[in-house]
């Protein structure tokens, strides 16, 4: 019993962390058109219902296929691409739409509203190579206010991989890379291929060094850098559905998408456990928010105090001299872009599981960014790693910004004693307490 409620305290956290949250879902057709796919309808409206939004774009590769061929129609490919003709655009459309209304049928029967919209604006991918690509086309714009509204409406947007012209053309488009855009363009906090491959298994591929391999053999998860080398060892093994999907992921991430996930779909719940456990089955890119942040060397100081600077001098931080700096060295990190630092904090440990976050700055050229928050969030799950229980601020001018971290206005007499007794009442900073939960 006590498991079955840890587990439900544990999925209650995700479900409050993706509320409002976008997901955006491609569905390979070999999914759509598998008998559990019902079933993997279901989970996504579950996520619906808790109010995660949705946004759904099938794939129609082997329906288009299926209905060209019963009407004769052949087609050529190119780079892996299939050159769609004018003629055949018809019976492409048809294919496209009647999968994208086969998962519209299912949502009904889950009294779901969605909507299959003309959102895409596509060109032509043109003469590539010397071959004319034709009908076949490629995503220019996305009507994003319009899907912003179906989504806020409660209603699940579907994207045939069809896309029009300013003139009203239509293009056959790819869903994946529909999808790696939308994901990108509507900042997503997850986007999903799910595949009849499932994630990437080291034994199809080329790997980097040091990765993590699941029992089923799988890459389990690739930060960045990592998907980036991963495609630099396999590149001209391109016809392997995996390195598409991976490259598209890795350009969603890099723009802005917090993780991708190429799950199999044939796998009974596989996106609930993807959402809900750390464990997932298939594999994840991810951007890591603390990539840009590393610990301050000895050489950093004169930089790092030229940055606190203009801050020391309007008051907004405590004076440190080079020697305060050198001495606290190991307890600071900083954010650093391009060999530019960006900005600073500090973890000072203090008896009785007690931490102190200070000399928290961002360089004035950066501000509003983030950076302070990633700083300040680094810092307390270093704290929370180490053990410490409370987290303590003092500061002038930025209460509010650390209320709104999750601090709370706190007194001097909750200070450790020693800064208790250091603590210059004439500046009266406030305080600001972080407590762990239990
Ligand atoms: C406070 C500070 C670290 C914020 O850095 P930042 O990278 O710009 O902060 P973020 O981008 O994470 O957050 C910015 C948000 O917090 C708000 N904010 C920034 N400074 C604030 C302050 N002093 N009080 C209240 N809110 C503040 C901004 O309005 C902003 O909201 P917006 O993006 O919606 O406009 C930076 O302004 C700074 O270096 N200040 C001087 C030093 C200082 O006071 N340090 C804290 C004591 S240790």
């Amino acid at each position: 019993m006590k498991e079955q409620v840890d587990l439900i305290r544990e999925a209650f956290g995700y479900i409050h962390r993706f509320q409002g949250k976008t997901f955006v879902i491609k569905i390979d057709y070999s999914i759509i058109s598998h008998p559990i796919f019902p079933i993997l309808v279901k989970d996504l409206v579950h996520l619906q219902k808790m109010g995660i939004r949705i946004v759904l774009i099938p794939g129609a590769k082997e329906r288009i296929d299926e209905i060209l061929s019963q009407y004769g129609i052949t087609w050529k490919s190119a780079a892996n691409i299939r050159i769609s003709t004018p003629e055949a655009i018809p019976f492409i459309k048809m294919a496209a739409f009647d999968v994208a209304n086969k998962i519209m049928t299912l949502l009904a029967e889950n009294k779901i509203n969605a909507v299959i919209g003309n959102w895409v604006r596509a060109r032509s991918l043109g003469v590539r190579d010397g071959v004319d690509f034709q009908s076949t086309g490629t995503v220019e714009k996305i009507e994003l206010n319009l899907i912003h509204k179906v989504l806020a409406e409660g209603l699940i947007p579907i994207f045939p991989c069809i896309g029009w012209s300013s003139t009203g053309n239509p293009y056959n488009i790819s869903s994946n890379e529909l999808a790696a855009i939308l994901s990108r363009e509507l900042q997503a906090a997850k986007l999903f291929f799910i595949t009849e491959f499932g994630g990437i298994f080291k034994k199809e591929y080329k790997t980097p060094d040091n990765i993590t391999i699941s029992e089923e053999g799988l890459l389990s998860r690739l930060n960045l850098r990592e998907a980036e080398e991963f495609l630099k060892l396999n590149a001209g093994d391109e016809q392997k559905s995996g390195l598409e999907v991976v490259a598209l992921a890795l350009e969603a991430c890099r723009g802005g998408v917090n993780r991708a996930h190429i799950v199999d779909g044939r796998i009974e719940g596989v996106i609930l456990e993807e959402i809900f456990s750390n464990l997932g089955s298939g594999t994840m890119i991810y951007s890591n928010q603390y990539e840009n942040i590393r610990s301050m060397e000895p050489g950093d100081t004169p930089q790092v105090l030229r940055l606190m600077q203009p801050f020391f001098e309007k008051g907004l931080l405590l004076p440190r001299s080079e020697q305060d700096m050198l001495a606290d060295c190991g307890d600071y990190v900083l954010y650093e872009v391009d060999g530019t630092i960006h900005g600073c904090g500090a973890l000072h440990i203090h008896p009785q599981g007690q931490g102190e976050v200070a000399g928290i700055a961002v360089d004035n050229k950066y501000a509003h960014l983030g950076i302070g928050n990633k700083i300040v969030a680094f810092l307390l799950e270093k704290a929370r790693r180490l053990g410490l229980t409370r987290i303590f601020a003092l500061t002038t001018q930025a209460s509010d910004w650390f209320l709104q971290l999750g601090f709370e206005q706190g007194e001097v007499k909750e200070l450790p004693e020693k800064k208790r007794e250091l603590y210059d009442r004439s500046r009266n900073s406030r305080i600001l307490i972080y407590n762990f939960p239990e």
